[in-house]
């Protein structure tokens, strides 16, 4: 076992890399394996990009014209390019490659939501899944840059129909299925997707989502949508509409075994992923081909270390990117056992994960802070008497690890096991700032030092100057472009240049706050703008605001992020009601008024995004010309109200006491 430094604080603790990883009669010798050749790998990717780069992707991936520039364009006027002239199909390097070498090797393992109704689908069966899935595709008039909605349980079929649509050239546009019918029909519609590929229902922890009568209510309003492809997970009597819903498995079973793959141009579309930003309309990041498939790739090799014979296991939704990347693309592009979760951490038994780790000897797992507080929580003993011994990499992703879920999750590994908190976002495609484990000493709660191709800077947020050395805070920006991050977001590319590039002009801006500590590590300390983290769910506050504001009853709402033991952070929402409409604390009018508006945020959000709190109130704080106050509310929310600065300049002072009586009560 190793040092325990946890009663230091977190900047001093400095957990060396775990000597089972270097111990080559144990463990594959790491990718990386010292601080120096991180430093010049790292070195060489920024000051020679186009060499570095143009080598991994000639190594990594599979061309069928090779690109004859590694880069061009950039971060200064948005018009960012990578492997020019070069030609590939994201579906043919996941799939047919490994088919083709190793068709009996498994590429994914379904681990369904009953743990004995698990399935292993084998390379080979993938390519003829997947071909036949693109084949359906086309019969319904799909073509090269259409764009297909996916609405899916975490089902085999969710990853076959991802690499479908790659196959073809079809941009895919997954809607998390936790998402309500109204998210889901403005991101139909915001793509002008024509199919929607979905499930009769969903299984998750035991119970049932009626995930197509969800694509029902949401197509209503969705006049382009001609087809629905239903996959099969339940068998439920699901009513299916003449001419428009046909059961994916007949549809597959009339197509050939194997069509070829679409040749694509490296800067092609390859999907469309929608994500919430600082006003409520949310928007499709777009990825490219070669670039993200790159980023992905390389970060399963380097992050994860990854070597063939591991078993990869990344516990997102394949909703999220991170399911995108680290389900999908990432370890299929580099033809690994990938471990496709349906269930969730506490079913049946909190020992979910533990034991699906000893079952499947997995070698690499990922999963979310959210999860690893909350099993902490339940207790050590689910932990025990399981063998972890195939372990050799434990990821985090999605918010910050506080030192105490670290060092839990640490233990879990025994002093063997690297843990990488892992730092990207949707837009950036793959890990942009996080530890490599067999070359960074790891310090819990910091993701540590920037991944290849990455020149990071923070800067200060008002002048948007640079802050040189270390010990500095203030917004975390990236100065010049890397093959997998976004290239726009579809149908705005205005958006895209004002929401990343323009805020601090030829900077990348990620919208965290982040501090660069004595030794350079990177803690990431949160957002900046309105977007809040849910159990690693980004959610908008305008977003919930202009959920909360359709309700009848309701004038005016600020919504906040407060802080949450388990879920990172929590929503508390402030709904001003219009006059005429009393608020009586603890009466049953005024508790019934308050349980409509969670239901309606689920309604027209989805459940991951219900407000833990509404405080019904007669005025929000306001300055004299009319700007909310938000900063105060986050404060009083916090306990903080005896700082809350100046409030001389808010129109009404008053409403201040008011407020926080009405918070201290509830
Ligand atoms: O605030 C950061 C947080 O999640 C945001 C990105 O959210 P999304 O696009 O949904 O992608 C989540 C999974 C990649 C970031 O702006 N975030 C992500 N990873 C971390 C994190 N915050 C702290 N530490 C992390 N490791």
């Amino acid at each position: 076992m190793m040092a325990d430094h946890s009663e230091l604080p977190a900047e001093e603790q400095l957990y060396p890399v775990p000597a089972h990883l270097l111990d080559a009669s144990q463990c594959p010798k790491p990718w990386v394996s010292s601080l120096e050749q991180y430093k010049e790998m790292h070195r060489q990717s920024i000051e020679n990009p186009d060499e570095f780069f143009g080598k991994e992707a000639t190594e990594l991936l599979s061309w069928t014209t090779p690109f004859h520039k590694v880069h061009h364009g950039g971060l200064q006027h948005g018009d960012i390019a990578w492997f020019l002239g070069g030609q590939l199909n994201a579906s043919y390097n996941c799939v047919d490659r490994h088919a083709m070498s190793n068709p009996d090797k498994i590429a994914i393992i379904y681990e369904a939501d009953e743990p004995n109704q698990s399935e292993n689908i084998t390379y080979g069966e993938l390519l003829r899944r997947v071909c036949q899935l693109a084949g359906a595709l086309r019969a319904r008039g799909i073509r090269k840059g259409d764009t297909v909605a996916i609405y899916m349980p975490m089902i085999p079929e969710a990853v076959v129909a991802l690499l479908a649509c790659t196959r073809i050239g079809a941009l895919h546009s997954v809607v998390f299925a936790g998402f309500s019918a109204e998210a889901l029909r403005d991101r139909v519609q915001d793509a002008s997707s024509r199919v929607v590929l979905t499930a009769d229902q969903g299984k998750r922890g035991g119970k049932t989502i009626e995930t197509k009568r969800i694509v029902d209510d949401a197509l209503k309003s969705c006049p382009l949508v001609e087809t629905v492809l239903v996959a099969q997970r339940t068998g439920a009597q699901v009513p299916m509409k003449e001419g428009r819903d046909f059961w994916l498995a007949d549809e597959c079973s009339k197509q050939p075994g194997y069509i070829d793959p679409e040749p694509m141009h490296s800067e092609d579309p390859m999907f469309l992923l929608y994500t919430s930003g600082s006003t409520g309309q949310p928007k499709g990041v777009m990825h490219t081909t070669a670039g993200y498939l790159l980023g992905a790739a390389m970060t399963v090799k380097y992050v994860f270390d990854y070597h063939p014979g591991d078993i990869f296991a990344c516990m997102a939704d394949v909703g999220w990117i991170t399911g995108h990347t680290y389900i999908v693309y990432g370890p299929l592009s580099l033809g690994a056992t990938s471990v496709l979760f349906e269930s969730i951490p506490t079913y049946p038994t909190p020992a979910r994960y533990w034991e699906m780790i000893a079952k499947h000897k997995i070698t690499q797992f990922y999963t979310a802070p959210t999860a690893i507080r909350a099993l902490r929580r339940l207790g050590d003993d689910w932990t025990k008497g399981h063998d972890l011994s195939s372990l050799r990499i434990l990821g985090t992703v999605g918010e910050p690890i506080n030192p105490e879920a670290w060092h839990w999750y640490n233990d879990i590994g025994q002093g063997k096991c690297a843990v990488v908190d892992t730092y990207w976002q949707t837009e950036t495609g793959s890990h942009i700032i996080t530890p490599l484990p067999g070359a960074i000493a790891t310090k819990p709660g910091s993701a540590t030092v920037p991944f290849f191709g990455i020149d990071l800077a923070i800067l200060d947020p008002v002048t948007g100057k640079e802050l040189e050395g270390n010990n500095v805070t203030g917004v975390l920006v990236v100065k010049r472009d890397w093959p997998s991050i976004a290239r726009t977001i579809y149908g705005n590319h205005q958006r895209f240049l004002e929401t990343y590039l323009k805020p601090y002009h030829g900077y990348y801006f990620t919208g965290d706050g982040a501090t660069r500590d004595k030794d350079g590590y990177i803690w990431i300390r949160g957002r900046v703008d309105d977007v809040i983290n849910v159990s690693g769910h980004r959610l908008s506050t305008a977003e919930i605001e202009s959920a909360l504001i359709m309700h009848h009853a309701v004038a005016e709402t600020a919504v906040i992020g407060a802080n949450d033991d388990v879920t990172g952070q929590c929503i508390h929402a402030f709904v001003c009601v219009k006059p005429g409409i009393s608020i009586i604390p603890g009466h049953a009018s005024t508790l019934d008024l308050s349980k409509e508006l969670v239901l309606q945020v689920r309604k027209v959000i989805g459940p991951f995004a219900a407000p833990k709190k509404i405080y019904l109130v007669e005025d929000l704080p306001k300055t004299r010309s009319g700007k909310l106050m938000r900063r105060i509310l986050r404060k009083i929310v916090a306990g903080e109200s005896d700082s809350l600065g100046d409030i001389s300049t808010l129109a009404d002072p008053s409403v201040v006491e008011v407020l926080i009586q009405r918070v201290a009560k509830s």
